[in-house]
């Protein structure tokens, strides 16, 4: 079946028709940048605060690319480019207020004394990149793992981690069927 946004889907581990209420894992190839735009902008459109991203991918994978997907769907007009330096970019102006971090240039004991756990409970939709940095994980969160695809596109792979998250990943993997 044709996706709605032009995304293909490769791999939907359970029956997509029936409108599950809950998806553990779930697959989709993105065959260029505006297509990882459009799933970021999806991610905004399904998801019920708060909920937690936590992306993973390679130098380039289109981590950021996925975040300005998210912020552009939550109407945030302002640029929003990888926080390296930064590490932490708040924009409580989005619907839903946006938090963007990257962790690439911590070491972990650094990642564990940005307390990022106060996060977790608030109203917000918290995107994390270079997730795996993490020393406390949240307890129900979104991952999102971007590969390099051939020949040019990425495949994005998500793994709910609790009920929240799966509500949150059924809802994605529905505007693709
Ligand atoms: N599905 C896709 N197919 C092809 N190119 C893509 C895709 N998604 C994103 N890109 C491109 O990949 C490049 C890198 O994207 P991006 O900066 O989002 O990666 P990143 O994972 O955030 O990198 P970093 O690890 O440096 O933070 C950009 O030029 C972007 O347009
Ligand atoms: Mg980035």
């Amino acid at each position: 079946m044709l996706p709605k946004t032009g995304v293909e889907p490769l791999v939907i581990r359970g029956e997509c028709q029936i409108l599950l209420p809950s998806l553990e894992t779930w697959q989709i190839i993105l065959p260029d940048a505006s297509s990882t735009l459009q799933l970021g902008e999806d991610l905004t459109r399904t998801c019920v605060c708060p909920a937690i991203l936590l992306l993973d991918g390679n130098l380039g994978a289109g981590k950021t690319t996925c975040v300005q997907g998210i912020a552009r769907a939550a109407g945030i007009t302002g640029p929003v480019t990888s926080p390296t330096f930064a590490l932490i970019q708040e924009y409580p102006e989005g619907d839903p207020a946006l938090v963007h971090i990257d962790l690439y240039r911590l070491a972990p004991e650094a990642v564990r004394e940005l307390w990022l756990e106060e996060f977790w409970e608030q109203q917000v939709l918290v995107a994390i990149e270079w997730a795996e940095r993490l020393r406390y994980l949240p307890e129900d969160y979104l991952r999102l793992q971007l590969q390099f695809w051939d020949p040019e596109g990425r495949r994005a792979m998500f793994e709910a981690t609790g009920p929240r998250s799966a509500a949150w990943l059924a809802r994605l993997a529905r505007h693709y069927c």
